[in-house]
């Protein structure tokens, strides 16, 4: 079976140099906000091009503080796309703050910007974009700052390129993948990175004074030593995602596909089918994986329906139909052409 994820590839081959980092960070004795968290800081913002990274403990967290730090408080409105990982919602309940939920575009699956300003209430303090499964999504024009979330987007997007603050997250799975959890906010707004760096480490601005109320946020430093490790080759990985997904593409122009963006970064590979479990089941008969991502838009979801307010048929028509196919960067040429001689034979 091809499958959908395998983090022991990445895993078996950072092994080595990951072991020379760890007991190097045992024998410093700096454990937390150290020289690894430091280094990783300033290399992931210089890969993204940015101003400044503050590592975080996750991309919650880096969704959660970045909205603190700008100044979103406890019954305001953040306007979320109705389908993303929930995350993105509940780091908005984190705060306090309620979650609007905007439909999709059909063919993007991101935000619809069209949709925006009539989900905008005097209560509205931020919008959050997600470039669902690494495809840039539009960002709106509106006078409210705008968060976006690159959980999945590790190089599709540039910074300050109008948002107030970028979050990422370093789950195992993602194009940048911790051997934690993990996740930064980038930002050019010193302001807001300051907030940050205040926040992760329980609002303290001195050796025990706390002038603002927070918690714990912090990223450990051999989370930091892995994710250096993993940074140098992710154009690489990145670009062999995107030949992946144009594979498949190519093999099988009669699907339904996300539609295609030049800095897709191919998160994940996704394609429409009517038929879900029918499609799924005849790719694992000939030997690939699949997976769902998601299978409930917000408005569906058991926690989070108390929030819907207008429908959104466009996510959940996505949450209906979606089937992520195998698409990380270590799959064998072989196994590509396996999934893409699949692909050509399989209808919807
Ligand atoms: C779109 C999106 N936003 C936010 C998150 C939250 O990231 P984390 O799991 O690191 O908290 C994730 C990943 O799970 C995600 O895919």
């Amino acid at each position: 079976m091809v499958p959908v994820a395998d983090l022991s590839r990445r895993g078996r081959r950072l092994a080595h140099a990951f072991g020379a980092a760890a007991e190097r960070i045992a024998s410093s004795g700096h454990f937390l906000l150290g020289p690894e968290t430091d280094a990783f800081e300033r290399e992931f913002a210089g890969w993204l091009g940015a101003a400044d990274a503050v590592a975080v403990d996750s991309g919650a967290s880096a969704l959660q503080l970045a909205m603190t730090a700008l100044g979103v408080s406890p019954g305001d409105e953040v306007i979320v796309p109705a389908f993303t990982a929930v995350p993105t919602a509940a780091a908005v309940c984190a705060i306090g703050a309620v979650p609007v939920f905007v439909d999709v575009d059909p063919r993007t699956a991101t935000l619809d910007p069209a949709l925006v300003e009539a989900s905008r209430t005097d209560r509205t303090r931020a919008v959050v974009v997600v470039h669902l499964y690494g495809r840039p999504g539009d960002i709106p024009v509106i006078d409210i700052p705008i968060i976006e979330d690159a959980a999945q987007a590790h190089g599709a997007v540039s910074p300050h390129s109008g948002s107030a603050a970028v979050a990422y997250s370093f789950y195992p799975t993602k194009n940048l993948g911790g051997i934690g959890d993990g996740g930064a906010v980038v930002t050019g707004n010193a302001g807001v990175a300051a907030a940050v760096r205040r926040l992760r480490v329980h609002g303290m601005t001195e050796q025990y004074v706390h002038p603002e109320i927070s918690q714990n946020f912090r990223m450990s430093e051999v989370e930091a030593a892995w994710l250096r490790l993993c940074l140098p080759p992710l154009s690489d990985e990145n670009s062999r995602r995107a030949a992946t997904a144009q594979r498949y593409r190519a093999a099988a122009p009669h699907l339904r596909w996300q539609e295609p963006h030049a800095d897709h970064v191919y998160h994940q590979c996704v394609v429409r089918v009517a038929d879900r479990a029918s499609f799924r089941q005849r790719l694992a008969d000939v030997g690939v994986g699949t997976a769902v991502h998601y299978p409930l838009a917000l408005t569906q979801q058991p926690g989070y329906a108390q929030f819907a307010r207008a429908a959104c048929p466009q996510a959940e028509a996505w949450a209906a139909e979606c089937v992520s196919l195998p698409c990380f960067p270590e799959l064998t040429d072989a196994e590509v052409t396996h999934v893409a001689e699949a692909l050509a034979r399989v209808s919807e």
